[in-house]
Parts: C-alpha cells; structure tokens; sequence
C-alpha cells in the first residue's frame, strides 16, 4: 500500500542540514530534553494498575513488533535513497518518552525517544481515526504557528515517506508491519524543549513533522506519537543540524528520569572509549562488532555474523526503541551455550513471560558469580554490567536479557547500555560508550 511517491534529492538534504531552524536572537548552541521512562510513575504512560506481569506483557509485544521492523528494514532489498522507507516499519516503540511543547501557544505533548525512526510524528486533530493516548490530542486549528507544507517544497522532501495529492498537498503515510499506521499532513511547527540544565527552554521553530489524522495501534502503545532521532535528514538530530548527541539512560534503582544532549552540551567521552559509528540503512546508528567473551573466553563466532553485507544488510544496531539486545541466530547459539555451560550448577528453567531465553529460579543465583559478557567493539571492549545481562521477570526469577534475532541482523539493545554515556559525533563518526551516573 505504499502510496509514495517518493521524492528525494540530495539537494534537498543538503538544504535541510544547513538550515537551523533555531528561532533565536543569539544562537543556540545546543540544549538537553527529559526522557523519563515510560513505565515510571512520572510517565504520562503510567498505569498505576499495571502489575509486573501486565508491564512484561506489554514489553513483549513491543519487543516483537520492534524486531519485525528491524527484519523488514534490513532485508528489504532497496538501497538507502531508493524505496527503501516506503517499506513497511514496524511500531515496536521504545520504553523511554521524551517531553516537549508544540505550537503556539505551546502545549505539553511527548513521543517515544527513538533513534530507529526518522519523523517526529504525533495524532492531531481533527482525527479521522486516532487511538487512545493519555493526554489531550493536538489540535492544529489552535495553533497560530501550524503550517501545512506545500508540495515541492524543500520540507516535502525531507522525508521519503512523503507524496503530493492532486491539489498540492504534501501527506506522510507511515505503515507499520502489525498493522499500525500513521497518515496525516506534512507541517511546520514550533517545538519548545524544556532545557534540563541550560538555559530554560529552547524554541525550534519551522520543525517539519507529520500530522497524523488517521492513526491506527495495534501495539496499544498510548503514546501521542514518535521522536525520532536518526541520521536522517528528517528527524530531530538531522533536521536541526547539530553534530553532536548524547543520552544516557539509568537502571530503575537509579532514577527514571535522564536527558537527551544535543549540541554542546552532549558529552562524547575520551578516546578510549569510542568506536566507529558505521553508516547503513534507514539513518541507524550501527557499530562495528568484531566478537564476543564470555567468562574471558572470546566465542567462535564468525564476523560475518556482525558484518553488513555489501548490499548493507545486517550489521550491528545500536537503538533506543529495542529493549534487550538481539544476536543473529549464528551467534546467538553460542552466547547461550557459553553462558548456560558457565552456569552449570544451576537448572535453566522456561521464561513464564516467554520474553527472555531462559532463567534461573535457584536462591544460590547471584548477580556477582555470572560470567561476564564482554563486547569487543571495534578499539573498544564493553564489559556489560550484570546488572545490564540479567533481568526478574514477572515471577522474580532471573533471564538472560539477550535474545536471538529473527533475521540476520543484531541490535545493541538499550537494557544493556543503561547507566553509560552514550556520545554520537557526526563529525568523526564515531560512537562513545561509557558507564558512568546518568543523574
Ligand atoms: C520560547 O517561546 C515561549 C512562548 O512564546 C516563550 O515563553 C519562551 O521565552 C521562549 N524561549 C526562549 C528561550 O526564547
């Protein structure tokens, strides 16, 4: 059903990354936006309500559909510039939201902080269709600053996921593989981010993002829409230009609430802590894999399990919107085997929330005594934390939190870079990793 018409040009592109649409009299030299987490209780999300065994279930189906959007994504034929966004994506959302006001006068909304995806899209008024969402929908009529962009113009090309209707406007439609879709009009907005620790807040001003009139949610994610933050031209980072990222994202008993740093005040920590930021499809962030330890023995797993192909398929992601991290089914084996053989002494048992691979229900389990999982990113080794390799599930026993992927791709999940810096810098590529307090 891809109704695109798809324009593109790298004319286009270059135009958007050199035009900030800052609305300031001085300019802006970057600011930081909230991320709490979705499930927490200062979550517009949050269902007090909600038991362990309804968040897992919820999780599950997030993390399902998140994976059928990465697998459509990396084997879709296309390369980046053709078809590739018309295909169909998946609404596997991410468990952190990001706060921020829209319009004139501005009002309080937020979307899921997502690296994966390349529109800052939200439900709007009037709704052909909207699903249930938490706070009020967005209601253009009442904004003085909304403006609908015309067909061929620079905004209408900015994102591939774009056509014109006969009478010149310029529409999105965002098909999701669940069935989830978004469809509305292309605008510009003002988006205000309340600063965390800067100067207050921060007015984006001529914002390019879609405004979806007729939206379905088959993952019953409630959330007004999606921040994305891809390299592409059309999300947040692409759109505003800046060439430095940041975020860090804490464990649970550390807080619920973080930031995202873009500009000056995102930290890219020192050089030994960095990795090459490859490119690759879709504006993802993929890292360069070379292997992995486990109890200090590296697995044998080949490369070209953590390799993109010629054709840049596969490849190693690293993505806010996939909780746990995937590992192709060729490597995945051995990570399994590695960790159960170190674990010997104790008997797997079957996840009861059928998310992770298997867990432990033994009280001799200790967080300390796992062996540690090790990965050897390119100049960069990343020890994950035990806390970040094992989770409770709904019944308090303690999984694996690493999963095997459904196609030949694996993601960096965000379980197992919570509380490290995570730096992009666009201008070397290259991606920082560091534990440190996220607070
Ligand atoms: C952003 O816009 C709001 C609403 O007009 C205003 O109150 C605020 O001062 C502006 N912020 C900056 C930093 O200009």
């Amino acid at each position: 059903m891809a109704s695109s018409t798809l324009i593109f040009s790298l004319f286009a592109l270059i135009l958007i990354i050199t035009t900030i649409p800052l609305s300031m009299s001085s300019p802006v030299q970057g600011f930081a936006a909230r991320l709490i987490h979705r499930d927490s209780p200062e979550s517009p999300l949050y269902d007090p309500a909600a038991t362990r065994a309804h968040l897992a279930q919820s999780a599950r189906r997030r993390t399902i559909a998140r994976q059928n959007y990465f697998n459509r994504l990396m084997s879709s034929g296309n390369k980046w510039g053709s078809s590739l966004i018309s295909a169909t994506l998946d609404q596997g959302h991410g468990d952190f939201i990001m706060q921020y006001k829209i319009g004139t006068p501005r009002v309080d909304t937020f979307g899921i902080f997502d690296t994966g995806s390349s529109l800052i899209w939200m439900q709007c008024e009037p709704c052909q269709k909207c699903y249930m969402q938490t706070i009020p929908i967005y209601d253009p009529a009442k904004s003085e600053s909304y403006q609908k962009v015309k067909c061929g113009s620079v905004e209408c090309s900015t994102t591939a996921y774009t056509s014109c209707t006969e009478d010149g406007e310029c529409k999105y439609r965002i098909e999701y593989q669940d069935g989830s879709l978004t469809e509305g009009d292309i605008a510009t907005e003002i988006l205000m981010l309340e600063d965390d620790g800067l100067s207050g807040n921060v007015n984006l001003s001529n914002m390019v993002i879609g405004c979806g009139h007729y939206n379905l949610d088959t993952v019953e994610d409630y959330s007004p829409g999606v921040v994305g933050l891809s390299r592409e031209p059309s999300s947040l980072v692409g759109q505003i230009g800046f060439r430095h990222v940041s975020y860090c994202i804490p464990s649970e008993d550390k807080g619920s609430r973080s930031s995202v740093k873009i500009g000056l005040p995102a930290v890219i920590t020192e050089e030994n802590t960095q990795t090459p930021m490859l490119s690759g499809k879709g504006g993802l962030y993929y890292l360069s894999l070379e292997g992995i330890s486990i109890g200090g023995a590296r697995l044998n797993i080949p490369r070209s399990v953590f390799d993109m192909t010629p054709e840049g398929d596969g490849g190693v992601i690293m993505d806010s919107g996939t909780s746990f991290t995937l590992i192709a089914p060729e490597g995945f084996g051995a990570v399994k085997q590695a960790v159960l053989d170190a674990l010997s002494e104790f008997k797997p048992v079957e996840d009861s929330d059928k998310l992770y691979p298997f867990c432990y229900d033994d009280g001799r389990f200790k967080l300390e005594t796992t062996p540690e999982i090790v990965f050897h990113f390119t100049r960069l080794d990343f020890p994950l934390a035990a806390g970040n390799t094992w989770i409770r599930n709904s019944q308090g026993h303690f999984c694996l939190a690493i999963r095997e992927s459904v196609g030949n791709f694996n993601i960096f999940g965000l379980y197992q870079h919570r509380n490290a810096n995570v730096g992009f810098d666009f201008n070397n590529n290259i991606v920082s990793l560091k534990y440190t307090d996220c607070q």
